[in-house]
């Protein structure tokens, strides 16, 4: 819309049809003759001769006293034209940030009518999450939702500015573009003109902005849309966006200055505050302290090794490679259902079982262990499992033997599940987790899976391992993580022909499949790459989290349901048969 000169818009939001916004009228108002545009909150009639409009728009609300009777229902869309006024002694809203002001004598002019809304529009109003998608538009007028879509906004201006000031270019990557090795599940497009051939929506830029490094762009980022087809959970959604940056002649140095920049750049702008300095954790800590690759740093209950207590037990389930135990302070009192749940739960996550330990008092003044197994634990043993625990009277031990990595994963989920807090609640706990693992795990032919993605740059110390013992070997991957949410990753790249053929041999890939997936990619590198790395921030995380949210959704404006659907538009939907004709496709019956 284009804006008459004399009225150019101003900070205060006037424009060619308004004054001021409604929020923002004050004492220091009073007097002036204003014009406000919005949407009807409340109407109330005080006889013939007095009507009460609160009017609201992004700012605010703002109470509009209108002589006579008026014809507005909620949420029809008005201009009001009034002048501001103190209210009347006993009428002051303290509630309200205009609440000690008023618009009077006020005329009213209809922009446009409304239908009932499907829900009211206040935050404090518990509607059913399908019914809000269904009507986002009404949705995001409440006020939490505003100001969450302007807190995104805050974290992402931000970012570019950190971006900019550090010497980086936003370059735009396509998204019709090729497979990306990242392991998640891709959505392809069908191409009108390539009968029976797709493009894929990138799950990332990744292979994008090495090319871009080749191309000596040298400091790369972008607000990155990605696409991919995984399970939806409060942290994920088929689309979000990143702050994805690349540099060249770099180390992993550089890139944690960089994103740690950029990101403490986006907490203080959306929290007033600046987070000190992000600390560092090894993979293989983090993995042995809180049994996850993401620790929550905001509360103990670290994980305790046992495993030298029972090194010699005859209790035969503690005969294993790994013993390890979580406390849970007071959990003395726990009911035998309770347990019996939690062994159900530790067994879900992969346990042979769960021994608990109540901590109870003991002769003499000492302490003592009552669980069903203490009759199979020698009495050093016991005390060696209080005095290595730390457990006091009242506590409650848990404890896992297994394989060492399962032991961890299980303790690790098991000390969230109960001692963890809502992900956004603070403090905020930020943390580097350094040195992930090349290789985690392996494939059903039995061959190792890139922890990372294939074209991670091994540790230094580790590379001479890459062919006897790849599982060992320690990779320039990072992470950063914020109160037990991975927020992000990146690595130091391979830009070597050499190192790269070899990490494809112990991925059991050969020269062949590399050709046919990422072949352009390798054969750009024989032009010239430059040693890079780089790193991606999830910002639909770090936005909920500033936002004091939980999910993800509550900060993207059309997001999707848990089921990948979108009750607004109905996507997705079929084609119709025309359309499918076009793109040469032709529906089968869902196999199971
Ligand atoms: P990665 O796959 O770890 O790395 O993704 C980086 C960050 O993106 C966020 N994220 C998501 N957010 C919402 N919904 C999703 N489905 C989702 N998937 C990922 C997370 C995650 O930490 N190309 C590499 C980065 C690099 O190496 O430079 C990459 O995409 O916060
Ligand atoms: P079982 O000998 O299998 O009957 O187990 C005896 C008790 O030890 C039960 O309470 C199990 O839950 C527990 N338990 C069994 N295996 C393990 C294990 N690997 N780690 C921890 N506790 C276990």
């Amino acid at each position: 819309m284009t804006v008459p000169p004399e009225v150019q818009p101003t900070s205060n939001g006037a424009t060619s049809m308004r004054t001021d916004r409604c929020g923002t009228l004050r004492v220091a108002d009073v007097g002036r003759t204003v014009t406000v545009c919005g949407w009807v909150a409340k109407r109330r009639e005080h006889g013939e001769h007095l009507a009460f409009i609160d009017v609201r728009d992004y700012t605010g609300i703002v109470q509009c006293v209108v002589p006579g009777t008026i014809d507005v229902r909620s949420e029809y869309v008005v201009a009001v034209e009034g002048t501001v006024r103190l209210r009347p002694e006993g009428t002051v809203n303290p509630d309200l940030p205009t609440g000690e002001v008023e618009l009077g004598d006020c005329t009213v002019a209809l922009l446009n009518a409304a239908e009932p809304p499907p829900f009211p529009v206040d935050d404090r109003v518990d509607v059913d999450e399908v019914i809000r998608l269904k009507h986002r538009f009404v949705d995001l007028r409440r006020p939490t939702m505003q100001a969450n879509l302007r807190l995104r906004a805050k974290v992402n201006g931000a970012m570019r500015a950190a971006m900019d000031r550090q010497g980086f270019v936003e370059v735009e990557t396509p998204l019709l573009w090729a497979p990306t090795p990242e392991g998640a599940r891709e959505f392809a497009v069908p191409s009108r003109l390539h009968h029976g051939s797709c493009y894929v929506l990138p799950q990332s830029p990744q292979l994008a902005k090495q090319l871009l490094m080749v191309a000596g762009v040298d400091r790369y980022y972008q607000i990155a849309r990605c696409l991919r087809d995984e399970d939806l959970r409060a942290d994920r959604q088929f689309e979000f966006t990143q702050l994805d940056i690349e540099a060249s002649f770099v180390s992993q140095e550089d890139i944690l200055e960089f994103v740690s920049e950029a990101v403490l750049d986006a907490a203080e702008a959306a929290t007033g505050e600046r987070p000190g300095p992000v600390p560092r954790m090894t993979w293989a800590e983090a993995l042995d302290r809180y049994g996850t690759d993401k620790p929550d740093i905001r509360f103990g209950m670290e994980l305790v090794d046992l495993t030298e207590v029972f090194a010699a037990t005859g209790f035969r389930a503690f005969a294993a490679p790994c013993v390890k135990a979580i406390v849970l302070e007071g959990g003395a009192s726990s009911s035998r259902s309770r347990l019996d749940a939690l062994t159900d739960r530790a067994k879900a996550l992969g346990a042979k079982g769960l021994a608990w330990f109540k901590v109870v008092e003991g002769g003499g003044g000492g302490t003592d262990v009552d669980s069903p197994v203490a009759k199979f634990l020698s009495d050093e043993e016991k005390a060696g499992l209080v005095a290595t625990t730390g457990a006091a009277v009242g506590d409650l031990v848990l404890t896992v033997a297994d394989e060492y990595r399962l032991t961890c994963h299980v303790l690790g989920a098991l000390r969230v599940e109960l001692g963890g807090r809502p992900v956004s609640e603070g403090p905020y706990r930020y943390l580097w987790v350094v040195d992930f693992p090349l290789f985690d795990g392996v494939d059903d032919a039995g061959n190792p899976v890139a922890a990372h993605h294939p074209f991670t740059m091994p540790h230094p110390d580790d590379i001479d391992r890459l062919d006897s013992d790849p599982a060992s070997v320690r990779s320039q991957a990072y992470d950063l993580v914020l109160n037990g949410w991975e927020l992000g990753s990146g690595s130091v790249r391979v830009h070597r022909a050499d190192i790269q053929s070899r990490i494809f041999t112990a991925l059991g890939i050969s020269d062949e499949e590399a050709a046919s997936r990422f072949g352009f990619l390798l054969g750009a590198f024989r032009f010239g790459a430059p040693p890079h790395a780089g790193f991606a921030v999830g910002l639909d995380r770090l936005v909920a989290i500033f936002a004091g949210e939980d999910n993800i959704r509550e900060v993207i404006a059309f997001p999707k349901t848990q089921s990948g659907w979108d009750p607004m538009t109905d996507a997705p939907k079929p084609l119709a048969p025309a359309a499918l004709r076009d793109l040469g496709l032709q529906p089968i019956p869902k196999l199971d």
